[in-house]
C-alpha cells in the first residue's frame, strides 16, 4: 500500500487540532533532530528549562507502565533526556480520562501528555532501540503518530525494541513494518518472560500502514500462523526458531481483536 506520510500527519492534526508533538531533551541534541519530521513542527524544549513538564512526562509514563517496569528518575535524566530527546503529544487534560487527569494532579485547562516515545541511539549509527511507548488517551491513535513521529526526529533508520507477545503495542508497532523476531530478553527485564526482542527495517516507508484496517476482524483461516500470544511452549518455540536461523516476523495487525493471538510468519531465510 502506498501512502503519503505527509498528508496522512497533516490530516491527523487537523482532525485533531489540539494535540501539539514536541521533543523534549537536553539543548545539546537540538540540533541532531529532525524538528519537521514528514513536514510537521515538532519544537524543541529543552528539559532544564522545563522542569515541569519534564516531571509531568515522568509521572505520566510511571502511571502507564506497572511497578515491573517503572521508570526511575536517573534513567530518565541519564538515558532518555541526555542522549536525545523524547517525543510528546501534549494536548489539554481535559481530554484525558477523569481518573488519569485526577491521579496526575492536573485540571482541564492545564497540559497533559496524550502520549510519548523514546528510543535511545545504539552503537550501531542509524538503529535506535524503542524504550518507552505510552498513550493516556486511547482510541485516537495516538501511539501511533507519536512513535512514527519520533522515530523520524531521530533519525532512525532501524529499530530495535522489547515487547510482550500480548502487548496491545504490537498493533502499534506492526503498522510501521514486520517485526523480526530476533532473541528472547535477558532476564533482569521486569518482563522478560513474556517478552521478545525484535528489530524493523524503518527504510521501507511505503509499507508503513496509515489507514484503518478494511474489515473489523480478518479472516484467520488466509493468514500467516497465529499463535497463541500466552502460550509460553508456543513464543518459546518462535524464540528457538529465530535462534536456529528461520526468520520469525510478526507481522500487522500483531494482535488479534481480542488480543488472544499474535500473527507470526515464518520464512526460512534469514
Ligand atoms: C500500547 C499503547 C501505547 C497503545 O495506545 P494507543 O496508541 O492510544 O492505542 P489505540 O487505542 O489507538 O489502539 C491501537 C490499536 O490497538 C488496538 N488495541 C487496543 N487495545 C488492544 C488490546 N488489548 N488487544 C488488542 N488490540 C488492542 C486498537 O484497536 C488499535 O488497533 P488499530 O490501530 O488496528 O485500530 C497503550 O495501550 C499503552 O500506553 N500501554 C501501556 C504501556 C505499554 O505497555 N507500552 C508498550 C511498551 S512495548
Amino acid at each position: 500500500m502506498s501512502v503519503d506520510l505527509p498528508t496522512y500527519f497533516s490530516s491527523y492534526f487537523a482532525t485533531h487540532p489540539l494535540f501539539r508533538p514536541g521533543a523534549l531533551g537536553a539543548a545539546v541534541n537540538r540540533t541532531q533532530l529532525d524538528l519537521r519530521p514528514f513536514g510537521q513542527s515538532m519544537p524543541f524544549i529543552d528539559a532544564a528549562e522545563h522542569p515541569r513538564l519534564t516531571d509531568l512526562y515522568h509521572r505520566s509514563n510511571r502511571l502507564a507502565f506497572d511497578d515491573d517496569l517503572a521508570l526511575p528518575g536517573w534513567v530518565l535524566v541519564d538515558f532518555y533526556l541526555l542522549p536525545a530527546a523524547v517525543g510528546l503529544l501534549t494536548c489539554p487534560a481535559g481530554l484525558l480520562e477523569p481518573s488519569v487527569r485526577n491521579r496526575l494532579g492536573l485540571s482541564s485547562q492545564d497540559e497533559a501528555i496524550a502520549a510519548a516515545y523514546y528510543a535511545a541511539p545504539t552503537i550501531h549509527p542509524g538503529t535506535v532501540l524503542g524504550c518507552s511507548l505510552f498513550s493516556l488517551l486511547p482510541r485516537v491513535g495516538a501511539g501511533r503518530v507519536i512513535k512514527a513521529l519520533t522515530l523520524r526526529m531521530l533519525r532512525a533508520e532501524a529499530q530495535r525494541g522489547v515487547t510482550q507477545w500480548d502487548n496491545a503495542s504490537l498493533r502499534v508497532h506492526t503498522r510501521i513494518g514486520p517485526l523480526q523476531v530476533e532473541a528472547p530478553v535477558p532476564q533482569p527485564h521486569g518482563k522478560a518472560r513474556d517478552s521478545f526482542v525484535y528489530r524493523i527495517d524503518l527504510h521501507g516507508e511505503s509499507a508503513w500502514r496509515t489507514q484503518p484496517r478494511p474489515l473489523p476482524g480478518l479472516d484467520r483461516a488466509n493468514e500467516d500462523a497465529w499463535v497463541d500470544a500466552r502460550d509460553r511452549q508456543a513464543t518459546d518455540e518462535l524464540l528457538r526458531r529465530a535462534a536456529s536461523g528461520e526468520r520469525v516476523e510478526v507481522v500487522w495487525p500483531g494482535l488479534s481483536d481480542d488480543g488472544r493471538l499474535v500473527r507470526v510468519r515464518h520464512s526460512r531465510s534469514a
